[in-house]
């Protein structure tokens, strides 16, 4: 791992529209470094959906990318409400988000079932009142 390349982006928290910048800016990041298409793709997915919970449901927080010859690693730490039931909210289509935020066009349930799916490993660290750490790999 000490060849890697790391780096942290702060995600605000208050401003709606600008959610999924940080994700556009990485994935240009990643295709000027020539990895593979397929894992530009399932890096960027993962960093939108993330991104977006973090704006929606935590008030922000931050990602940090850890670039190896090996794997891509994903961090997301904010300090938000924290996640009562795991299980349910991996569920498709479950989501707490609100009226208006659902009127932006977030909250179709999908976010965390998808960072999944693209991932090759996915770990929740949740804490109620004080905060989530999401750990995700993906395997180059
Ligand atoms: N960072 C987070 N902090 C607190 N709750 C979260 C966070 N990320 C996800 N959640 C919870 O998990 C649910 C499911 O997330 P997701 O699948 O992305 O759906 P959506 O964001 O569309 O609601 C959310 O509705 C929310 O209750
Ligand atoms: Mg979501």
């Amino acid at each position: 791992m000490s060849n890697g390349m790391k780096f942290r982006y702060p995600v605000d928290g208050n401003d709606f529209t600008r959610a999924g910048e940080i994700s556009s800016k990485v994935k240009k990041q990643l295709k000027q470094l020539g990895l593979p298409p397929e894992v530009i793709r399932r890096v960027a997915i993962i960093m939108y959906e993330a991104e977006i919970n973090m704006v929606i449901h935590a008030n922000g927080g931050t990602i940090d990318v850890e670039i190896t010859p090996e794997q891509i690693r994903l961090v997301f730490s904010d300090t938000g409400p924290g996640i009562p039931d795991i299980e349910k909210a991996m569920q498709e289509g479950f989501s707490t988000a609100s009226h208006e935020v659902r009127e932006l066009g977030f909250g179709a349930g999908m976010g965390l079932p998808n960072m999944k799916k693209n991932s090759d490993e996915m770990k929740i660290d949740t804490r109620i009142g004080v905060g989530t750490i999401m750990d995700l790999i993906v395997k180059i």
